[in-house]
């Protein structure tokens, strides 16, 4: 037999640590020790597992019947243990020509009915375009069983999963294919050192987790989804509709692996065939974003740790007084009476009037609500009525509800706060239910609850006349692994495949539900938790958007921790809980570049950071950057120091002034950015490759971005720094502060960045709207 080169060695034992010469031959694999870090030294053999016939090639699609061929011979005698879940025998492939950029190819079970995400995607009643203009064409490979896509225009092969180990078994799917090339841009919600993927051997997991981000750990939303540049730098995307925990594993051949506990294989591709109009076509399929109110783009101020409604209206008087501007206040769960949604603590009696008279100067509210529903009081009608609508989780065939422990408090308790996390969750945390929003009960119910939020129909005086909602902790997180009382299912919490995720170790339920919790569909059927986990914030997301429009009887904005493939049709999404830490500042610009090409272009991260103290001179550097995030706002948790514009000194507050009186100037076009994504998908945060294409310098730039086709913006990102190194395509460009100038053929320049300053550049031949700024937008 010829040797295997290692970069055609894929991993046949991917559960890492408890791999052994014996164990990888049982699993009819083969072993091969190598010197190369991270090559796999169990890896599968060339032998067909599946075998393709009755392969049909119709005018809109192909349709092929796959059947197992039992397990290899050596295989055989292996422990039912050592397996990774039973294969299913007969599968069916079915290829749809969706339109001329884009195709769907589904592996499923053809005989039971397996679970399939209930996310609606836009795809035509029927094919439409014709077999000419169709930007690809699909082979079906037998022996080994493989789908290969061509891109026509230029013969390359986009995708191509004639290669050994696709595996379908009950829990846990795998398929791999060959990449057209190295350049691979997407995959989170997980924190990214680069917005090219490193595919040297790197694996990420995901799976919604409350997590703030860090290197390789799987966060809050779930996106399984990828751009990708061919060489001669036309672009396609690919999704994998699937919801199960999972993980992609990158090799340098150039390959992927895809790996999940569930459901189906269903993959979406759109073949651009320009970066752009890769992201139009994917958020046609999964949904345009919902356009933001003009307010939404003003300057917004945040804190966890507000004492009272007193500090919030103090600094308000401090920023007009200091003449910044800003239109958005929030309020995190402080206002809420021992962290109960819809309840108002006594140190915020003043909230609803406080908003009223900040809304008459013409600012507006954003309060914080978390899914988690307190069942330790008696008075309390969010639970009681959500009792009587039947919405909250339970446990299979019962009636019981799955307990779990996040913020709220039970009555009557004296928190101490000096006490560690995990004791105070024991001694103070209430007993909490969690609404299943994919039930529709539970949207009629929310909503509901809003409603009451909104115009309390007792006492008037506790109405808060909020403008948007901010929906946090609904991954869901949980404060107890599983629920108060643990969980009963091993195999769902501890599945034979364990995909790279943080909670590796912990099982799949740590921090949040167990698996078996049961969730209702809309049609009435069942679904486990374990398949429908990363769907909850999604789920969430839509009811919460329709009840802040129906409320308020404006257009309103949610923003939502975790998210999933069309979530950004409800909502916009913060970064999540990063660290007030210069890394941090430079990260936040690749995760925003993700999320326009998840379609979500209403992002930003945390201005100065959320965890630990924020230092001076990052601050400045992060209200600079922050400036142009289309989600501007500064928040940081309780117990850090202040770092808004007024916390610091005078000098501070010209610079945020300064920066933020740009940002009011340029919001025409910011506004006209977020319509065109709204009606045509396009991306407000860009990469430079998005509109260079042509120049693959770009291909790896992402210390700075672009605002729409015509606003570059070069931040300072590191301490002690006042220049920095910023590539300019070829063209004209003006620098905004000095309106000077200047033809680049390509070329990277060193600029000047005194600590006032952000370098902003306006590419020659486009007009921007703008106008005078001024304290907020209403004053205009
Ligand atoms: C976690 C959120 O990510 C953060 O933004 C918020 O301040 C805290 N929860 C408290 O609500």
């Amino acid at each position: 037999k010829l040797p295997v080169s290692d970069l055609e060695k894929f991993n046949c034992y991917p559960e890492g640590a408890a791999v052994s010469e014996e164990r990888c031959r049982l699993r009819g694999c083969l072993w091969e020790y190598t010197t190369v870090p991270d090559v796999p030294t169990c890896y599968y053999d060339t032998i067909p597992r599946y075998a393709a016939s009755n392969i049909q090639y119709l005018p809109t699609g192909i349709t092929t019947d796959l059947a197992h061929l039992g397990a290899p011979e050596s295989a055989r005698a292996a422990p039912a243990s050592g397996s990774l879940s039973a294969a299913i025998s007969f599968l069916q492939l079915s290829v749809i020509y969706h339109t001329e950029n884009m195709l769907q190819f589904k592996i499923f079970d053809s005989t039971n009915k397996r679970y399939e995400v209930p996310v609606t995607l836009n795809t035509p009643p029927s094919p439409v375009g014709s077999p000419e203009d169709r930007l690809y064409d699909v082979r079906i490979q037998n022996n080994p069983f493989g789908i290969q896509i061509r891109r026509k225009s230029s013969s390359t092969v986009i995708w191509d999963s004639q290669l050994p180990g696709f595996t379908f078994n009950d829990m846990f799917l795998s398929i791999s294919t060959r990449l057209p090339s190295q350049y691979i841009y997407g995959f989170g919600e997980t924190e990214h050192t680069a917005f090219r993927r490193n595919i040297n051997w790197t694996t990420w997991g995901m799976f919604a987790r409350d997590e703030p981000p860090a290197y390789k750990k799987n966060s809050y939303g779930v996106h399984p989804y990828y751009m990708a540049l061919e060489e001669d730098g036309s672009a396609h995307g690919v999704l994998l509709l699937n919801s199960n925990a999972m993980d992609v594993s990158f090799q340098p051949t150039p390959a992927l692996t895809y790996r999940t506990t569930g459901g189906i294989l269903d993959f979406y591709m759109v073949l651009g065939p320009t970066p752009e109009l890769v992201t139009q076509q994917y958020t046609e399929l999964i949904g345009r974003p919902a356009m933001t109110p003009y307010w939404a783009l003003g300057f917004q101020l945040s804190r966890y740790g507000y004492q009272n409604d007193t500090e919030i209206s103090q600094l308000y008087k401090a920023m007009m007084a200091a003449q910044i501007p800003y239109d958005v206040q929030h309020v995190d769960i402080d206002y809420m009476d021992r962290k109960l949604d819809f309840t108002l603590s006594p140190s915020f009696q003043n909230l609803g009037l406080l908003i009223e008279q900040m809304k008459n100067g013409s600012m507006r509210f954003i309060l914080i609500l978390d899914p988690a529903i307190s069942g330790n009081e008696t008075q309390y009608r969010p639970f009681t009525r959500g009792q009587d609508n039947n919405v909250f989780i339970k446990w299979p065939n019962s009636n019981d509800i799955v307990w779990g422990k996040v913020w709220p408090e039970l009555p009557n308790v004296n928190v101490d706060t000096s006490l560690d996390h995990e004791t105070q969750v024991k001694l103070y945390r209430a007993y909490v239910a969690f609404p299943d929003f994919l039930r529709n009960s539970t949207a009629a119910w929310w909503k509901m609850e809003i409603k009451e939020l909104y115009a309390n129909s007792e006492e008037s005086e506790k109405s808060l006349k909020f403008d948007g909602l901010w929906l946090d902790m609904n991954e869901p997180s949980n404060f107890v692994d599983g629920s108060v009382r643990g969980c009963s299912d091993g195999i769902l919490n501890d599945p034979p495949y364990m995909p790279y995720l943080e909670s590796r170790d912990r099982g799949l339920s740590s921090k949040t539900l167990c698996m078996e919790s049961e969730q209702v569909l809309p049609d009435g059927s069942r679904v486990r938790h374990y398949d429908v986990h990363s769907l909850y914030g999604w789920a969430q997301a839509r009811p919460t958007y329709e009840a802040v429009q129906e409320v308020t009887g404006q257009r309103g904005v949610i923003i939502t921790r975790s998210t999933f493939p069309s979530s950004g049709r409800w909502g916009g999404h913060w970064l999540g809980d990063n660290m007030a830490a210069w890394d941090q500042l430079r990260k936040s610009i690749i995760g925003m570049m993700e999320f326009s090409l998840f379609g979500i272009p209403y992002t930003g991260a945390d201005i100065c950071g959320f965890f630990g103290n924020a230092e001076y001179e990052m601050c400045v550097r992060w209200m600079q950057l922050g400036a142009f995030y289309p989600f501007s706002r500064n928040h940081n948790t309780i117990g850090t120091r202040r770092q808004d514009p007024v916390a610091w000194n005078s000098t501070f507050e010209m610079f945020s002034r300064k920066v933020l009186q740009t940002r009011y100037t340029l919001l025409p076009y910011l506004y006209t950015l977020m319509h065109k994504a709204h009606v045509e998908g396009s991306t407000v945060v860009r990469p430079l490759l998005h509109e260079f294409t042509n120049d693959n310098k770009t291909w790896d730039i992402d210390c700075q971005f672009m605002l729409g086709p015509a606003l570059l913006i070069s931040p300072v990102l590191e301490s002690n720094t006042f220049e920095t190194r910023a590539y300019f395509p070829r063209g004209r460009w003006y620098d905004y502060s000095t309106e000077s100038g200047s033809v680049s053929t390509g070329e990277w320049k060193i600029l000047g960045a005194p600590l006032d300053h952000i370098n902003l550049h306006i590419r020659g031949g486009y007009i921007l709207p703008w106008q005078e700024p001024a304290m907020n937008t209403h004053a205009r």
